[in-house]
């Protein structure tokens, strides 16, 4: 039997959870995720000062909350996973140096986790999916394809060359004065909208190589904006349904090429698995886009639960579990420095 507590602090969420495997059965006995969304809402983005700040303050909270959860002590964990990047600094910090703490008081090892490869290996938690199978990571931070290959063994097919898409989900709302996070205010706003009233464009679509791009989404969204200003409720319903309109075709059309690629490299995998991530997934007209994407092209779309989807800390306990049994973890785990870019 393995415990396991994980430890994320690479953002906005200060998030801590115990994980329990029993020969190779994995149970999530707790998993705490404290955001700081009010602290960074009234700047309409996430502040790195605020957010270090926050980390430190909620964090040994959240770990107690998350070992209470579970119902277990510090001495009845065997190993502690922390991201160690990529991320901001001072969050990254404050997560990774309370884990060495731990660890060293306690003399049980610490696996530093890229928190991009607790994205990618959640499906395998939650739906015990085999490699290989690609990844869709859509997130704040990041929009990418990944061939994930194995533990410890990806290869980035496909990247956004400007902004993330749940980026443009925030800018978007921002500039039409809707809450942060802009993802949910522009998904409920498009709910009652005209999807068709504007003709946004969809960066790349058509094109033979992979990427993705959303900036000049945003741009044409100001645009239109500010041409209609001042805005009425109707109008930032119609901007938004046709914003998410166009966010669909073009990220399918995208996703699409990767899908063909896949194929091409494994043909002998009959249903391919489509895992999609991070927080962007939470959105029904992105998740039905993919599941239409995936019934035509034979693929099975994996979309691990919403609190799962997100930054939380039961993706990194889980990562750091894999990486331990793929006898991957670090040598020097004390000693391992934060990496803002990883
Ligand atoms: O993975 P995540 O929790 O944090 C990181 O960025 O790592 O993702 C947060 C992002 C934000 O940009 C947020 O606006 C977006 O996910 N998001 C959504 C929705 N819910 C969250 N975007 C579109 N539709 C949603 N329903
Ligand atoms: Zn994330």
């Amino acid at each position: 039997m393995t415990r396991i507590l994980g430890i994320e602090t690479s953002c906005d969420e200060t998030a801590a959870a115990v994980i329990d495997d029993r020969g190779g059965k994995t149970e999530i006995l707790s998993n705490v995720v404290f955001s700081q969304i009010a602290d960074h809402a009234a700047f309409g983005g996430v502040v790195p000062e605020i957010a270090a700040r926050a980390h430190v303050e909620a964090l040994d909270g959240v770990i107690k909350a998350a070992l209470d959860e579970a119902g277990v002590t510090l001495t009845e964990i065997d190993a502690i996973a922390a991201t160690a990047g990529p991320g901001l600094i001072g969050g990254l910090i404050v997560g990774l140096t309370t884990a060495k703490a731990i660890a060293a008081a306690s003399g049980k090892p610490l696996v530093p986790v890229n928190h991009l490869e607790g994205h990618a290996l959640t499906a395998r938690l939650t739906d015990g999916i085999e490699f290989p199978y690609l990844l869709l990571l859509v997130s704040g931070g990041h929009t990418q394809i990944v061939h994930v290959e194995g533990v410890g063994r990806y290869q980035r097919w496909a990247s956004t060359i400007d902004d993330a898409l749940g980026e443009a989900f925030d800018k978007t709302a921002k500039l039409l004065g809707l809450p942060y996070p802009g993802g949910p205010s522009v998904e409920k706003a498009a709910a009652g909208g005209n999807p068709k009233r504007f003709a946004f464009p969809r960066p790349l679509k058509g094109e033979a190589r992979p990427d993705f791009s959303f900036s000049g989404l945003k741009t044409a969204v100001r645009r239109e904006a500010s041409a209609l200003a001042p805005l009425g409720e109707d109008d930032i319903a119609d901007i938004c349904a046709s914003f998410q309109q166009a966010v669909t075709e073009t990220l399918s059309d995208r996703v699409k090429r990767s899908l063909e690629r896949f194929r091409e490299t494994h043909p002998d995998i009959e249903t391919p698995a489509l895992v999609v991530a991070g927080g962007v997934a939470a959105n029904q007209a992105i998740r039905t886009a993919l599941d239409t994407l995936c019934d035509k092209t034979g693929f099975r779309l994996i979309a691990p639960p919403i609190r799962l989807c997100g930054d939380n800390a039961a993706m990194i306990a889980w990562a750091g579990l894999e990486r331990l049994k793929a006898e991957l973890g670090e040598d020097d785990a004390l000693g391992f420095a934060p990496r803002p870019r990883w």
